[in-house]
């Protein structure tokens, strides 16, 4: 949590972007597992996190732009409270460690809301993304269910998003914070990585490795030896010599702010030469896309640049064939590379993925793609100092979509399928880092994890 004053100023803000009407920023309510007391971790919402500081469950902020005027909604611990989970601060004091003045109890919230509708303000809040929030605002705001996010306010959204795109130095230094956990989690996870172990041995390991640091996981860790199927979240394969693991986790600091790293790392300690040959192809394009970023520059581009140079070094490899900038072009190098480059991170590990990944990472003049590959990128705008976010290329061969290319002869000037063929088990190879767009350039968050071939090796215990 920062200082008070940061609070303040983000709400100033965000009031004098708006100019006028009532916000109303819902904090998040626990999450039943299975029976109401038995909750899943709480997680507050981040805008939220962003403008009131405060993790409590079913606390509400409302802005009351014309007025001026801020308000905490929440309730104060019962006797019955105290006696399980101990003598908590009062509302009011939890308001003011985050600069809020005022303090109602819930159920006041109704009244404050019936009567700025009756005045018809506009009353502004995000596309909830949550059933009870949706429950909840179409009960204070009299919509039916199915109508509550196309109300939520496009200004709101606009206005969060350009001033949670930008971050702070100290934003930075909380998103480092989890970058020092995780990169704990890679030392241990390359250090432990051996034939005859699960994929769950190093998951809970590097999440145990999160949990004892008083952090949690920014999103389900994906750790597995099937690196071609991308957000693979199951945990049970055997680790045997000669796979790959591919390991894309990070930390969640206290803060509430993410990391996100991946790094793939030969079970047997040793990458055999095909794997160094795909490994260099992708580290190279990681490394190109990286140089690429600074302010104005569009994150499409860069996206651009990485697929070219992955057409560019399979091509060298015989994989590809042709010009490797009329096979991105095209889009064929999205057989073997058919996700983005990356995502803007701060609170969220995709940012403000909830308020609209559109609205957060294309614009009115820069549209989404539609060609296969292109259209996942997640972040396509110019880029503008205090931007966070990954840099993460990847090569995979996925036998079901290789089958259907190559029965189409879909882009066979390009891609040799008979080469394809022979790395139909390989796997997939990814490798992340997270950049600061600088004045003047970027640069890689954290201290440096084990990135070269020679690098990952070393750091196995089993290279050289
Ligand atoms: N780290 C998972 C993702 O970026 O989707
Ligand atoms: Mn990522």
């Amino acid at each position: 949590m920062f200082e008070p004053n940061v609070y303040v100023e983000r709400r100033k803000r965000l009031m004098a972007q708006l100019g006028s009407g009532l916000v109303l920023l819902p904090g998040n309510d626990e999450s039943p597992m299975n029976y109401p007391a038995n909750t899943y971790p709480f997680r507050q919402d981040s805008s939220f996190l962003y403008f009131f500081g405060l993790a409590q469950p079913g606390w509400v902020g409302v802005l009351d732009v014309d007025a001026g005027k801020e308000i905490l909604f929440g309730d104060d611990i019962s006797l019955e409270d105290v006696i399980w989970m101990g003598d908590l601060p009062t509302v009011k004091e939890r308001a003011a460690l985050v600069g809020v003045g005022t303090t109602r109890p819930p159920a006041k919230l109704e009244s404050v809301l019936l009567k700025a509708k009756a005045n018809r303000r506009k009353i502004h809040f995000l596309p909830p993304y949550r059933a009870e929030t949706v429950r909840k605002l179409s009960g204070w705001l009299g919509l039916p269910l199915k109508a509550v996010k196309a109300r939520a306010s496009q200004a709101l959204s606009l206005a969060v998003i350009a001033q949670r795109s930008v971050k702070s130095p100290a934003e930075v230094d909380e998103i480092e914070r989890a970058l020092d956990v995780t990169r704990e989690m890679y030392l241990a996870a390359m250090a432990m990585v051996r034939p005859g172990l699960h994929e769950y041995d190093v998951m809970g390991r590097i999440e145990g490795i999160a949990l004892g640091r008083g952090c949690r996981t920014a999103f389900p860790s994906i750790v597995t030896v099937n690196g071609q199927i991308l957000h693979n979240h199951g945990y049970h394969n055997v680790l045997t010599e000669g796979r790959l693991l591919v390991d894309d986790s990070g930390a969640e600091a206290p803060s509430g702010y993410a990391s996100d790293i991946t790094r793939t790392i030969p079970v047997g300690g040793r990458f055999a030469p095909r794997q160094k040959e795909v490994y260099e192809v992708v580290l190279e394009a990681q490394e190109t896309a990286i140089r690429a970023i600074k302010p104005g520059v569009k994150y499409r581009d860069v996206h651009l640049e990485a697929a070219r140079a992955v057409a560019a070094g399979l091509k060298g490899l015989g994989l590809m064939t042709g010009d490797p900038a009329e096979a991105v072009r095209a889009g064929a190098h999205a057989l073997f590379f058919p996700h983005g480059l990356g995502h803007m991170m701060g609170l969220d590990v995709h940012d403000m993925e909830d308020i609209g990944e559109t609205l957060v990472g294309y614009t009115d003049r820069l549209k989404r793609s539609s060609q296969f590959g292109l259209a996942y990128l997640r972040l396509a705008r110019e880029l503008e100092p205090g931007f966070v976010l990954t840099v993460e290329p990847g090569v995979y061969f996925i036998p079901p979509l290789i089958d259907k290319w190559r029965k189409a002869r879909k882009f066979a000037d390009f891609i040799d399928y008979g080469k394809v063929e022979g790395y139909r088990d390989f796997g997939g190879i990814r490798i992340e880092d997270d950049v600061l767009v600088t004045a003047d350039g970027r640069r890689v968050l954290g201290r440096p994890i084990p990135k070269t071939v020679a690098e990952v090796e070393g750091a196995t215990g089993r290279g050289d």
